[in-house]
């Protein structure tokens, strides 16, 4: 018999990649709350250390073989005490790489993928009895449906502005892409789900909610009123909640922007002027050979619309340089998408070479110092036009939602409409609080600002 602890377990989870694994991370913590886990924000006290890891590119892939071998030495310390550690990887690495991670990483106790949390804290058990387990099988639905909701404590705990997963996995299968693999097909949650959550979050005193969804966009599902929804529809519907500040999605996929998407920018006031849409290359005949199924044009028609319903609109994107086969000639087109769209703020990404997916076996693939320079030359000009776009806001007016504390003492952080962090000082009011400021000064990744006087 294990000795009886006087302390609850601690947890410690740590997250790699997009925002969906934050949500993830988020339910997991909250799942192994209720089961008498306590969250903790120190690794070397954790009983048990969850890496929530991302398979997209091969540097995210690796870093958690570099971290399990950290983390193994603190194990081995505490291996002959009344506390072992337990260490777990869940995530896109767990799904794509499954009981290898076990041979490789003999530290690891269990390897959990993406849809199989529901069942995290009878997994953890498994492995505190020395199982072993790994568990990679897809049930998206029932993820969803069978983890338990949080509670308005845990809510609050995460701040004033929430993520919530509509939709899950892809269909799209771009010739680069690992999330068909590790997050399986698309699937989506059902219209009552994400409102009552949504609604959970605004009772806890949540005033932003971004829905979340490797193709938000592609999102659909039976609506209140019979007929087939969209994420138009359902933007609409989540609006009507009493005390929905602000909404936000991410990540858009150009397939999937219908009209009634477009049109929620006019018709609610809520949804915020602020469009993630990676387009990856500006080449057509590249993004043919990543099976992207839009063109350049279909591209910058979207930005079009979009600009029309809301002028205001800030957009953003994902670009890798380095696709297989692509020229010099193909990457100016690149270059010249981005001087045509002026983005907010933009990823870009050499391109990864991912086991099993069809670009990996590609001929033509293009040498690392040319992806490199090109890399450093889209950067460049990306850096240049948020810093613009920054500019462009010094001595605007606008309404901003305060998150929380700054970094230096009497600040607080807020974030603008166009997702810009914007540094006030705390007399402004509390978290929670939308207040109308004046930019003052833009740096960079950020803006000052002051209280403004309401203009009517
Ligand atoms: N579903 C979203 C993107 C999800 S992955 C979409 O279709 O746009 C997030 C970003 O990672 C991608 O937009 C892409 O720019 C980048 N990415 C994905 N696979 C990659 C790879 N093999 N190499 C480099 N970047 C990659
Ligand atoms: Fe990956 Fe393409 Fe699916 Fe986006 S649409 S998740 S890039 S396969
Ligand atoms: Fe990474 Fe998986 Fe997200 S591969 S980007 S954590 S869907």
């Amino acid at each position: 018999m294990v000795e009886k602890l006087e302390e609850p377990k601690k947890v410690f989870v740590k997250t790699y990649g997009c925002q969906m694994n934050v949500y993830d991370s988020n339910r997991m913590e909250d799942a192994l709350e209720q089961d008498g886990y306590e969250r903790t924000s120190d690794m070397a006290d954790a009983d048990l250390v969850l890496l929530n890891t991302c398979h997209i590119r091969e540097k995210a892939a690796e870093k958690v073989y570099s971290e399990v071998g950290r983390i193994r030495k603190i194990k081995e310390k505490r291996a002959d005490t009344n506390r072992p550690m337990t260490i777990g990887v869940t995530g896109c690495v767990a799904q794509a790489e499954g009981s290898e991670i076990m041979k490789r990483a003999k530290a690891v106790d269990l390897v959990a993928g993406p849809q199989t949390y529901h069942r995290i804290a009878d997994i953890v058990h498994r492995a505190e009895q020395g199982q072993r387990p790994v568990e990679t099988e897809f049930e998206i639905e029932e993820k969803f449906a069978k983890l338990p909701a949080a509670t308005a404590k845990q809510v609050q705990a995460r701040g004033v502005a929430s993520f919530l997963t509509v939709q899950e996995g892809c269909d799209k299968f771009c010739t680069f892409c690992v999330v068909p693999y590790t997050r399986g097909a698309e699937v989506s949650r059902t219209a009552k789900q994400i409102v009552d959550e949504a609604q959970g979050m605004i009772d806890a005193g949540v005033r932003e909610v971004t829905l979340l969804g490797q193709n938000v966009n592609a999102w659909h599902g039976e609506g209140f009123d019979g007929r087939e929804w969209g994420l138009g529809e359902l933007l609409h519907e989540l609006a009507k909640i009493k005390g929905m500040e602000r909404l936000r999605y991410t990540t858009s996929h150009p397939v999937d922007m219908d009209e009634s998407l477009i049109n929620a920018h006019r018709e609610l006031d809520c949804l915020m002027p602020y469009l993630h849409l990676p387009v990856q290359a500006g080449s057509d005949k590249i993004l043919k050979a990543m099976n992207r199924h839009h063109t350049v044009e279909d591209y910058m028609h979207i930005i079009d619309r979009m600009r029309e319903v809301s002028p205001d609109m800030a957009i953003s994107g994902d670009f890798i340089v380095g696709f297989p086969g692509e020229t010099e000639e193909d990457f100016e087109e690149t270059l010249n998408v981005v001087r045509k769209v002026k983005y907010a703020s933009a990823f870009s990404f050499k391109y990864s070479t991912r086991p099993g997916t069809p670009g990996a076996d590609m001929k033509n693939q293009v040498p690392e110092d040319v992806k490199s320079e090109r890399l450093q030359r889209l950067q460049a000009l990306l850096n240049q036009q948020q810093e613009e776009f920054n500019q462009t806001c010094v001595g605007r007016k606008m309404d901003i939602l305060l998150e929380k504390k700054g970094r230096r003492a009497g600040q607080l952080i807020g974030r603008s409409p166009w997702l810009q962090s914007v540094i006030v000082d705390e007399s402004l009011g509390n978290p929670g609080d939308i207040v109308h400021v004046e930019i003052t000064e833009a740096a960079p990744n950020s803006l000052n600002a002051v209280l403004a006087q309401k203009e009517q």
